[in-house]
C-alpha cells in the first residue's frame, strides 16, 4: 500500500513482548517499569491473523522484536507458523543475544535466517553496566553460534554514546575484518528513559570520521539503503560491512516503509510520534471481521506522518513518553 506521501508501506515490525532479560540504560529506567499482564498481550493467533491481513495490502517483510523476543514462551512454534503465511518474503528477528546461544539452531531450523543483535561494548564490565547486568561473553558466543548455524546477514547494532563507547569504535570495526558481520552504529534516540548525565550524543558523522582514520570505506550499498535506515559501506580488506543509522542527524522518514505492532496490539505508524495508535486488540477480541481490521489498518497508514518533528533532541524528548522496549525499536 502507498501512503499519503507516496511511500510504499511493506514492512511490519512486530513486538511480541515488552519484557526483557536486560535493562539497557538508554532503553528502560532502572526501576518502576510496569510490564503488560498476560491478558494484555496479543496471543500468537491474534498476531497471525493481523499478519495475514497485512500481507493482503502489501506487507512482505516482518521483523520480530521485543523487549527481548526470545523470552516469550512458544516463540519458535510461533515463528514456524509465521513462515507458513503466504506472501511474506522475509522474516527476521532483533535480539539482545543473551539467549542466542540456546536458540540459534532452532531459529535457523524454523526458517529465520537473518538476525540483528545489540552489542554496545566489547568490554565485559562496560557491557554489564550499560545493560545493567548482562554477560558479554554469552552474547559473543551467541553471535558465533548464529554464524555457525548459517545466519546471514548477522547485523550487530551499537548505540553510539559519547562518554561510553566512543573509544571502542575501532574495536567494533575490527569485528568485520575476518568475519562477514554488518556492524552498525546507531545514534541514540531520546525515547523513554533519560540517559546517564555523563553520556552524550555521538553522531554517525563523527563515528565515520574516526573509522576513516584506519579504514577505507568503499562504495555505498544502495540496495540496502533503499529498504532500511542504515547507510551501509563495504570496507577495503574486510569480509564484513559497516552501517550507520543516523536516526537523529540524517532523517530517513521520506523513505520510511514501516509500521509497528506493539505487544499489546497497538499499530503505530511512526516510531517517534505520540499520535494515537490504532488499537487492534479491542476489535479483534470483540469479534470484528477481517474487512473491519483491514479498514482500521489502512486508515492508520493514511495518517502516517510525513516525518517526526525535526532532528532536535529536546523537542522529540518531550514528545516520547514510552520506553523503546514497549515499541520494539
Ligand atoms: P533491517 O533493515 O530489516 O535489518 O532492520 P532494522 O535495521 O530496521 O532493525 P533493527 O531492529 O536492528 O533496528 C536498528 C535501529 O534502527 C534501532 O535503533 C531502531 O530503533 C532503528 N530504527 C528502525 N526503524 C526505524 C524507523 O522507522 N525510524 C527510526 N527513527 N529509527 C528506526
Ligand atoms: N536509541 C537508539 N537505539 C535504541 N535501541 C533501543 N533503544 C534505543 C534508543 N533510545 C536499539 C537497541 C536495538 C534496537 C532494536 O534498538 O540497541 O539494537
Ligand atoms: Fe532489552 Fe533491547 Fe531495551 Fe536493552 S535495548 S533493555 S536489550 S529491549
Amino acid at each position: 500500500m502507498i501512503d499519503s506521501y507516496n511511500r510504499i508501506i511493506n514492512y511490519l515490525r512486530v513486538s511480541i513482548t515488552d519484557r526483557c532479560n536486560l535493562r539497557c540504560v538508554y532503553c528502560m529506567p532502572k526501576e518502576g517499569v510496569s510490564f503488560l499482564g498476560h491478558e494484555d498481550i496479543l496471543r500468537y493467533e491474534e498476531i497471525l491473523r493481523i499478519v495475514n491481513i497485512a500481507v493482503k495490502f502489501g506487507i512482505i517483510k516482518i521483523r520480530i522484536t521485543g523487549g527481548e523476543p526470545l523470552v516469550r514462551r512458544g516463540v519458535i512454534e510461533f515463528l514456524s507458523e509465521l513462515m507458513n503465511v503466504e506472501g511474506l518474503q522475509d522474516i527476521s528477528l532483533t535480539t539482545n543475544g543473551i539467549l542466542l546461544e540456546d536458540f540459534a539452531e532452532r531459529l535457523f531450523d524454523a526458517g529465520i535466517h537473518r538476525i540483528n543483535v545489540s552489542l554496545d561494548s566489547l568490554v565485559p564490565e562496560k557491557y554489564r553496566m550499560i545493560t545493567r547486568g548482562g554477560d558479554l561473553n554469552r552474547v559473543l558466543r551467541g553471535i558465533e553460534k548464529a554464524r555457525a548455524a548459517g545466519f546471514s546477514p548477522i547485523k550487530i547494532n551499537i548505540v553510539g554514546i559519547q562518554g561510553f563507547n566512543d573509544n571502542e569504535i575501532e574495536n567494533f570495526a575490527e569485528l568485520i575484518v575476518d568475519k562477514p558481520y554488518q556492524v552498525r552504529f546507531i545514534e541514540y534516540m531520546p525515547i523513554g528513559a533519560p540517559m546517564n548525565e555523563s553520556f552524550h550524543h555521538l553522531s554517525t558523522d563523527d563515528i565515520i570520521n574516526t573509522i576513516k582514520k584506519r579504514y577505507t570505506l568503499l562504495s555505498r550499498n544502495s540496495v540496502e539503503r533503499a529498504g532500511g535506515p542504515a547507510r551501509v559501506y563495504r570496507v577495503d580488506g574486510c569480509k564484513g560491512e559497516l552501517g550507520f543509522i543516523g536516526a537523529m542527524s540524517h532523517q530517513f522518514c521520506n523513505t520510511c516503509n514501516r509500521l509497528r505492532l506493539t505487544a499489546n496490539g497497538e499499530l503505530r505508524a511512526c516510531l517517534f510520534s505520540d499520535e494515537p495508535a490504532a488499537d487492534l486488540k479491542t476489535p479483534l477480541r470483540e469479534g470484528c471481521t477481517d474487512e473491519e481490521l483491514h479498514e482500521i489498518i489502512t486508515g492508520l497508514i493514511s495518517r502516517k506522518p510525513r516525518s517526526y518533528e525535526g532532528p532536535s533532541y529536546q523537542s522529540s524528548r518531550k514528545k516520547c513518553v514510552r520506553n523503546m522496549s514497549s515499541i520494539g525499536g
